[in-house]
């Protein structure tokens, strides 16, 4: 790529209530000369782009806590880069920057990402790619929906669903750091030895192939005390016939309905039953608290105790279709994009 184009994905058409599949038509590769900054400003070259399930509800903005996204507009999403020209002492040349700067090469900011938040710098020392994973949104509603949402207690048994993906494949580590017995859910054989054998869950239910219900009731005799769940749908249905009492139900995502439409879970009244609570929480909300929780998942990785799950796609032209792969499970971890070279590392 020569330095002097910025490369983008516009927004070229949405994914409809009726029909919620993204497809490639809905995005268009653009050029546009690599821009230029003025007082106060800085220039970012990203090196990674974030790949999220959510994306697809920012491009039928379902989202308030993004910008809407006009036909046309940059992609909307988060990635991290490296400052390569500055006016803003803040950020100098050669600090590692992240926020919502879009599918693209280059953002111009003042100190603020498109979505009107201070541009985050990663802790000293980080990795690009970790910025984005355990250390970005990933890690942080991993995180804050397992302890501050799920508040497991040594002994519980922890049912996470969506287990081999970016942010299961954290919270059932986080899980059993917390001293619980952990049941994830996951699509394939493959995916369930990877978050038993190399993540250290202590049992995973092949979605695709076992029935789920009754897997986790055997797994879970004496019931599940704490269900984060990313999927909804038939598996949230089944952790629910499954809750012990007083269970609580972490609600982080509901990737089954995002591609169709699915009913509500028929079963809810096991919440009465239960006297269980189920909670959504979104990420965003606890970014006054964002610093805490990267200071204790970079410790836990420095320690050797948080494996980090990343699922790295090579180049610019990949990102629409990283983002349609995580719809029929294409990825293990984290999906990211990488973009650019790091010439500072
Ligand atoms: N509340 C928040 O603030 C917040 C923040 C970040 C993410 N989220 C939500 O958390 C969930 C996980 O996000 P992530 O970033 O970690 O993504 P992810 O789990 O890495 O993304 C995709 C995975 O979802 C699974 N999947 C796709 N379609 C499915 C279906 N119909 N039924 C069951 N599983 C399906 C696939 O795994 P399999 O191969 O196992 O099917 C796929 O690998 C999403 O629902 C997302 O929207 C919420």
């Amino acid at each position: 790529m020569k330095n002097d184009v910025n490369r983008q994905w516009l927004l070229n058409g949405r994914p409809e209530e009726t029909n919620p599949v993204v497809i490639e038509d809905h995005f268009k590769y653009a050029e546009s000369p690599r821009p230029e900054i003025g007082p106060g400003q800085f220039l970012v070259r990203s090196l990674y782009l974030s790949i999220d399930p959510a994306m697809q509800g920012w491009m039928r903005q379902l989202a308030d806590y993004m910008p809407a996204m006009g036909m046309g507009d940059v992609m909307l999403g988060r990635a991290v880069g490296r400052v390569v020209e500055s006016n803003n002492s803040d950020y100098p040349v050669g600090d590692l920057v992240y926020g919502v700067f879009g599918w693209q090469d280059y953002y111009v900011s003042n100190g603020v990402d498109r979505n009107g938040v201070p541009v985050n710098k990663p802790p000293k020392g980080a990795a690009p790619q970790s910025v984005l994973g355990a250390l970005g949104t990933t890690g942080l509603t991993a995180y804050f929906g397992l302890f501050d949402i799920g508040r497991p207690v040594p002994g519980d048994t922890v049912l996470v669903s969506g287990a081999a993906g970016a942010v299961g494949s954290l919270v059932g580590q986080l899980a059993k750091l917390a001293g619980c017995r952990v049941i994830g859910t996951a699509g394939g054989p493959k995916k369930c030895d990877w978050v038993v054998k190399t993540l250290g869950f202590d049992a995973c239910v092949d979605y695709k192939t076992e029935n789920v219900l009754d897997r986790i009731a055997a797994l879970a005799p004496a019931g599940v005390n704490v269900f984060f769940d990313n999927v909804g749908g038939a598996v949230m249905e089944a952790g629910l016939a499954n809750l012990a009492m007083n269970a609580r139900v972490a609600l982080c995502g509901g990737i089954a309905g995002y591609t169709k439409i699915i009913p509500g879970p028929a079963n809810y009244m096991q919440l009465v039953m239960k006297r269980a609570r189920m909670e959504g929480f979104l990420v965003v909300d606890y970014m006054p608290r964002w610093p805490e929780g990267v200071v204790r998942m970079s410790q836990w990785i420095a320690e050797g105790k948080l494996k980090e799950t990343v699922d790295i796609a090579e180049g610019f032209d990949m990102a629409p279709k990283a983002l349609i792969g995580l719809f029929s499970g294409a990825n293990m971890g984290k999906q990211i994009v990488k973009i650019g070279d790091d010439l500072q590392n």
